[in-house]
């Protein structure tokens, strides 16, 4: 129940959980960017209630301009949404997108110049600059950033690109995987955008801690190691 505190308070980071939905052959959305719907509407329910208990839930630019999603609890889970994250270091991200519908988001980017900020600021997004890292915005930062606004569980809904990056920084607690039964071959996105690995001892290990069905999806509960 406390570990979002403790970490906020111990690690000056929320707990940070990674959601994504993928088919049995783990992957995410078509090589097109279709994504809408891998899986059923129990894991969607499920996956509502996971929203509910984040104080807030960070995404993409990618997913945004592919998905335009809300990101919001509209199951009456909780009477106070989570505030929404946009990763966007160059500020690709359109202001008419559904993400920036009724303010509560932060626009976090590399992009200093205020005058690029006013239409998002339109909008009641608020903005966060982050120093960019290697041509993206530093994500250690990011989640001290949101540490220092109250957040104590963070949810990441993103596509193969953030979830890699915050993987490969060691910055995720927990992966929440809902794998739908179903086929879509291999020219389709995965789940973590990586260099390729040279050896098998790189690999990321993780710990199945929970496993159940969710409807005709499987949910599995991951820990990092
Ligand atoms: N099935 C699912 O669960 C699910 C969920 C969400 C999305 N999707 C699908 O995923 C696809 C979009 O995936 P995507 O990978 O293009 O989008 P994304 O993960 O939403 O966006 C890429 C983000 O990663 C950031 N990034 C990449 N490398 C980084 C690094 N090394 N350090 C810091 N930040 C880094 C980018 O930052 P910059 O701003 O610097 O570029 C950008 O914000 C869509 O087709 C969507 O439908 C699937």
């Amino acid at each position: 129940m406390h570990r979002g505190f403790l970490s906020r308070v111990e690690r000056q980071r929320p707990w940070v959980t990674l959601k994504a939905a993928a088919t049995l052959d783990g992957k995410t959305a078509l090589l097109n960017g279709k994504s809408q719907w891998i899986t059923g509407p129990a894991a969607r329910r499920d996956v509502q209630k996971l929203r509910a208990r984040s104080c807030a839930i960070l995404t993409g630019s990618g997913t945004v301009l592919v998905d335009n999603p809300q990101l919001t609890v509209r199951t009456g889970d909780t009477s106070l949404q989570p505030l929404r994250v946009v990763l966007d270091s160059r500020l690709v991200t359109p202001p008419e997108r559904r993400i920036f519908d009724g303010g509560n988001t932060l626009l976090a980017t590399s992009v200093a110049d205020p005058a690029r900020h006013e239409v998002y600021r339109q909008r009641g997004a608020q903005i966060l600059i982050l120093p960019a890292l290697g041509g993206h915005a530093d994500l250690e930062l990011l989640l001290h950033s949101l540490a220092e606004r109250g957040v104590n569980e963070l949810m990441v809904e993103a596509g193969a690109g953030l979830n890699g990056a915050l993987v490969q920084a060691g910055l995720v607690d927990e992966i929440i995987l809902y794998l739908a039964p179903a086929l879509v071959g291999n020219a389709a996105q995965g789940l973590f955008a990586w260099p390729a690995l040279e050896d098998l001892a790189d690999k990321q290990a993780v710990t199945i801690r929970d496993v159940r069905m969710v409807g005709a999806d499987v949910r599995l509960t991951m820990g990092l190691a």
